[in-house]
């Protein structure tokens, strides 16, 4: 390979420990990813404890469109990713998400989120099982 001859011109070892770096960086970087990657809780009990979601998320997640009154309104969560939905309701609870009291659709999420339902790591990893298995 060209940039290797190149690297290894400017200095023997440079090439080598570059590979080795980036095989390093790369095995961190998948054990960094790989346990928010995936839902670690239990769909079933995931599904129990949707149900106090799903009269503003739709019974199976599908969200509700405009038409719905706007207090029982929320977004499609079916099959979104799972980091995603995590990183939604952290930021929900700790008020980086609905910090604008003039929001009132995210007020209502920010509500929610309070409850004793998602105020347990445990719980949101079984709803996020759940939704993440759903289309
Ligand atoms: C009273 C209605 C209501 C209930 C009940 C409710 N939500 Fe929501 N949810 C909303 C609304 C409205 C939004 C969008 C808020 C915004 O604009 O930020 C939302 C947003 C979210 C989002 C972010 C979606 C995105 O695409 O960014 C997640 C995740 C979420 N809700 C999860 C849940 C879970 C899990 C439950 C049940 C434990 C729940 N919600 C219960 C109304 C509700």
């Amino acid at each position: 390979m060209k940039i290797q001859s190149r690297l290894n011109f400017l200095s023997p070892c440079t090439f080598k420990s570059l590979r080795n770096f980036t095989i390093l960086l790369s095995c961190f970087h998948l054990l960094a990813i790989s346990p928010g990657a995936f839902a670690s809780g239990d769909p079933k009990l995931g599904e129990q404890l949707y149900q106090s979601c799903a009269k503003c998320h739709g019974a199976l997640g599908e969200g509700k469109n405009a038409e719905a009154a706007w207090a029982a309104r929320g977004p499609k969560l079916a099959g979104q990713h799972a980091w995603y939905l995590r990183e939604s309701i952290t930021k929900y609870k700790n008020g980086l998400r609905a910090y604008e009291p003039s929001d009132r659709t995210g007020e209502l999420m920010k509500g929610m989120a309070m409850t004793v339902i998602l105020s347990k790591d445990e719980n949101i990893e079984h709803i996020i099982a759940y939704l993440t298995n759903l289309n």
